[in-house]
């Protein structure tokens, strides 16, 4: 982890650059790392070998960097990432590895610099090249790595990571016999998998020292370490996300005398963690296991590995204090064993790791690893930590001043503790490199003078639930580089001062959520470069500002906003708005429209008027269905709106069933209750909105038919219905779960969640708690209208439905026999005009209340008998508690942190932790 660190922040990095720099520019600075000066033989390179690059170069159908501006004129030796020996003047080297390539492909940033098109077979002309770097192109179009590569027999070198390769990885790979170096993996996780079912191919790779086959689909090989047990010469080896289930617990030949480093991340490999073969690699440096459902204790054998440095064992279902045995890790620098039930006193740990160690001692991460402990005193030994990350355990006591003597120390995150007491300018003093800190969530009081000046320039300050109040502080002003602040529940009473939107206008996520400020936001923040903001549980008055282009997600729910929604607003990142409970007044603007990636849309509880836009739907129906298939498509696709969650409850929304919807084909959670909404009930709801989990229509004015096309949904197996059933099965459900968002372009991880005030304070994702009664289930609730008719038998064939209400409207005829096959746990026909036998079938906890108001009903429960009673048991229904479903509020939830790769880390494995808290 300590690598995807300095990724990320390489990132960050990249980020700024590609901000600051015209992708011109990028590209020279990009050219002039690489291709080196060293090129001589006299202008001259040969003539197959320059037809051989000039056929390359006729496959690449973009190259928006210009990479290969300078491939022209007869000296291809010259040329931008070729390089030719000096004594032959052979081609020996191809580099056009894309620099820029950020963990994942389909952002805006490596579109700008990947290059596009094919890789020709041409190359094989090259027959002396040695080294090839294709990485980060988007030159794999999809398909698998072509089988010529193995053809390339003088290659010592071969990178194809990050391109867009999927399907078999040719075992003819196994043909390069030279190779020294090897990487196919892939970072990101859009990308199609590659595969490979047998990798005995690698035997042959003899003189092989570097095989990274990350994100590559091992599941099916059985024998993969006796694979890599061939090759004597490997040092490091990256099988990260491989689906790999299978491990060996000890190699009897164990040939790997030389390998220092092991990445086995993200793998489920979900066996005890030992004995297993690595831990008999005692030339290990650096053991990379995180994530891999490892179980049982530590094992002792850890002491074995005396070279080690760095030990990743996080997020795993480690039990127990580590081994006593450490005391030879002399070289240990790096320690990362968050998310594991490691239990006992951070003294004892401390104690057990090796004192010799100490004083080069650089990463600390024990995160969410039920630490006890009254004192941090032993972590002072540490004298060169630079992270320190014990937050999420049960230490308390007082935090000491001396770890401000610490002075190597850029991240210190203690949050989500019991510490008690202040912490003042002196806890500081020492701390000039300190970039990012985490004290929210803990008793702890942050007491600084007014005019305090901080020693440090921060990244990241979590800093929820500190008592940093009344006022923002002062402190803060000095303090611009921040991209990430967090001082939600912290306290503040009053106005936001003027600077904080100017001092911040480059911070990417702020959040002032939960405490007591006043006054109206600033009329204009476009000049910001804000994506996330929240300001939650306020008091903020006046109207919604103007937000800048970057905006990604905005949520100032519960507060006092007036005035209307901001009508003309651009934002093409935009994911979602969350202004509910406040007195926002006017229409839903048309701009909802041209939000392209929004998904989450909550305005419930405010004064909206209106009818909905059409978001030019009209225009899609009149495309002729004369017009060709494709166009139509095209067009279709062009016009879908990706909103999943549209709550737009408790407002005075007039007009018909909004019609826009037609464009949310990934529409699942749904709610217009409590409206004016009118007219008839669309028959499109299941052919238009196939993923709807919930329809709330509850309150309106709809009068005529339910549509029988009402009864088709759901029908599609999409949902894993019991899964959305409970709670905390219902967390981990990533898939077409509406509350929860995983975006994959490497930046986010969002959750929405539902939950009421006091629980949806999440900070660094962990989601503190969620009410019980927050169950999320497939619902249809149309009660309180003006609907007439009967109840379309078809409504029975609704399976996976759990609540059914249809009270209070003017339904009649008979209740369909068929409505005894609903798995529902809440069925709700009260106060229609029904008539004829009730189901005797059926039965509730207070059964006559699903039927009660319905004069013409009768038979059991119902007091009034029918002729020829017979009651029967049959399928159990439970009466909703409606009151308590009814109240919920859909709460954004934040879940991480922008750029920092750790914390998404860590949501993955609090919901982990959650679910077997919860089922304590
Ligand atoms: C490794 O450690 C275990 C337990 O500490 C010990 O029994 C074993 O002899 C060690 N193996 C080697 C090769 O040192
Ligand atoms: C946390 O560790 C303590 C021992 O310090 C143990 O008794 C307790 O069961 C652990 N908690 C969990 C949730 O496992
Ligand atoms: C270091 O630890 C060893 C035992 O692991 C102990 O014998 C020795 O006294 C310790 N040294 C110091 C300076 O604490
Ligand atoms: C080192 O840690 C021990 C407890 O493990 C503590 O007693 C001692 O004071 C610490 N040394 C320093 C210099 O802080
Ligand atoms: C936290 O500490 C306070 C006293 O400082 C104590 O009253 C409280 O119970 C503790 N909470 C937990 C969860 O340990
Ligand atoms: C409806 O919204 C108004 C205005 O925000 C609010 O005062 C009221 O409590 C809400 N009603 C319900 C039932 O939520
Ligand atoms: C229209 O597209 C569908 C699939 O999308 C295809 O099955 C059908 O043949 C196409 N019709 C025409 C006329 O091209």
């Amino acid at each position: 982890m300590a690598l995807q660190t300095a990724v990320m922040w390489t990132r960050c990095l990249l980020l700024l650059l590609l901000f600051s720099l015209s992708p011109p520019t990028v590209a020279v600075a990009a050219s002039s790392v690489s291709s080196g000066a060293e090129v001589l033989v006299n202008g001259s390179c040969i003539a197959a070998e320059r037809d051989a690059l000039f056929s390359f170069k006729a496959g690449i159908t973009s190259d928006p960097s210009r990479l290969l501006r300078s491939w022209r004129g007869q000296d291809c030796c010259r040329w931008y990432g070729v390089r030719c020996s000096t004594k032959t003047g052979h081609v020996v080297k191809l580099d056009l590895r894309n620099g820029f390539f950020l963990d994942d492909f389909y952002t805006v940033d490596n579109a700008v610099h990947w290059l596009r098109g094919q890789i020709s077979a041409s190359l094989l002309s090259l027959l002396h090249l040695e080294h090839l770097d294709l990485s980060g192109n988007f030159l794999g179009g999809n398909m698998p790595i072509p089988k010529f590569m193995g053809s390339l027999q003088s290659l010592t070198y071969l990178n194809l990571s990050n391109m867009n390769f999927s399907g078999r990885v040719p075992p003819q790979l196994g043909n390069l016999t030279k190779l020294v170096y090897l990487d196919i993996h892939n970072d990101s996780p859009d990308t199609a998998y590659t595969y490979s079912s047998d990798v005995s191919w690698l035997a042959s790779l003899y003189s092989l020292e570097h095989l990274d086959m990350s994100r590559v689909n091992l599941s099916a090989t059985t024998d993969w370490v006796y694979s890599m047990n061939t090759l004597p010469n490997l040092r490091v080896l990256g099988l990260s996300t491989c689906g790999l289930i299978s491990s060996i617990p000890s190699l009897i030949h164990h040939n790997l005398t030389v390998l220092e480093e092991v990445d086995l991340s993200n793998n489920p490999f979900r066996t005890p963690v030992a004995p297993n073969w690595y831990w008999d690699v005692t030339s290990l440096k650096s053991l990379t296991i995180p994530n891999c459902e490892l179980s049982g204790p530590f094992p002792d054998e850890l002491g074995n590995l005396t070279k080690l440095e760095t030990l990743d064992m996080g997020s795993n279902n480690i039990e127990g204090m580590v081994p006593s045995t450490l005391n030879k890790l002399c070289g240990l620098q790096v320690i990362y064993l968050s998310y594991n039930n490691i239990g006992g006193d951070i003294i004892d740990l401390i104690e057990r790791l090796p004192n010799c160690s100490w004083c080069s001692f650089q990463h600390l991460e024990l995160a969410g690893a039920n630490i006890s402990g009254t004192t941090l005193k032993s972590i002072l030994n540490l004298t060169s930590l630079s992270i320190l990350d014990i937050s999420d355990n049960y230490l308390r006591g007082s935090v000491p001043l001396e770890i401000g003597t610490l002075h190597k120390l850029t991240k210190l995150y203690i949050g989500s503790n019991n510490f008690s007491g202040v912490i003042s300018e002196g806890h500081f003093s020492g701390l000039t490199d300190l970039k990012a800190v985490d004290l929210s969530y803990t008793n702890l009081r942050v007491m600084v003078h007014s005019d305090w000046e901080p020693p440090f320039n921060l990244d990241r300050a979590y800093l929820s639930s500190c008592h940093l109040g009344p006022q923002v502080p002062d402190w803060l002003r000095l303090q611009p580089s921040l991209s990430s602040l967090v001082i939600s529940d912290a306290g503040l009473i009053g106005r936001i001062p003027d600077w904080f939107w100017t001092t911040f206008s480059n911070a990417a996520y702020l959040d002032l959520s939960y405490n007591q400020i006043t006054g109206e936001l600033p009329h204009n923040l476009e000049f910001m470069a804000v994506t996330w903001l929240n300001l939650q549980s306020n008091y903020l008055t006046g109207s919604v500002p103007l937000l800048p282009r970057s905006i990604q997600i905005l949520d100032i729910s519960k507060n006092s906003l007036n005035g209307q929604l901001p009508s003309k607003f651009k934002a093409p990142y935009l994911l979602a708005i969350v202004l509910f409970s406040n007195s926002l007044t006017g229409i839903i603007p048309d701009s909802i429209c041209q939000w392209p990636q929004l998904q989450f849309l909550d305005l419930s509880n405010n004064l909206l008027m209106g009818g909905l836009p059409n978001c030019g739907i009209e225009d899609l129906k009149q495309l002729k269905p004369s017009s060709t298939n494709f166009s139509r498509v095209r067009f279709a696709n062009s016009y879908s709106l990706e909103i999943r969650t549209l709550v737009l409850n408790n407002n005075s929304l007039s007009g018909g069933f909004p019609i826009f919807l037609k464009r949310c084909q990934n529409l699942m959670f749904l709610d217009l209750s409590q409206n004016k909404f009118s007219g008839k009930l669309p028959t499109w709801v299941s052919e238009d909105m196939p993923n709807l989990v919930v329809l709330r229509l509850r309150s309106n004015i709809f009068s005529g038919h339910i549509p029988i096309e009402t009864t088709r949904l759901f029908s599609l197996p999409l949902l894993n219905l019991k899964a959305l059933t409970t709670t905390s099965v219902a967390l981990d459900t990533t898939v077409n779960n509406p509350f929860l968002e995983v975006y994959q372009f490497g930046y986010m991880n969002i959750r929405f969640g539902l939950s009421n005030d006091s629980l949806s304070l999440v900070t660094k994702g962990q989601v503190l708690d969620y009410r019980e009664n927050a169950k999320l289930f497939t619902s249809i609730d149309l009660s309180c209208n003006r609907l007439t008719g009967q109840i379309p038998e078809e409504i029975g064939s609704l399976l996976g439905l759990i609540n059914l209400n249809l009270s209070s409207n003017y339904l009649s005829g008979n209740i369909p026999y068929k409505i005894s096959n609903l798995q529902s746990e809440s069925l709700d026909l009260s106060n229609n005009q029904l008539s004829g036998r009730q189901l005797d079938t059926l039965q509730a906890d207070d059964p006559t209340s699903v039927y009660i108001g319905n004069p013409g009903l009768c038979g059991h429960p119902l007091p009034k008998a029918c002729p020829g009673d017979q009651p029967l048991q049959g399928p159990i229904i439970r009466h909703e508690d409606d009151k308590a479903q009814m109240e919920f509020h859909l709460t954004l939830i934040l879940g991480f942190l922008l750029y920092d790769k750790m914390e998404i880390f860590s949501v993955v494995t609090w919901q982990k932790w959650f679910k077997k808290r919860s089922t304590n």
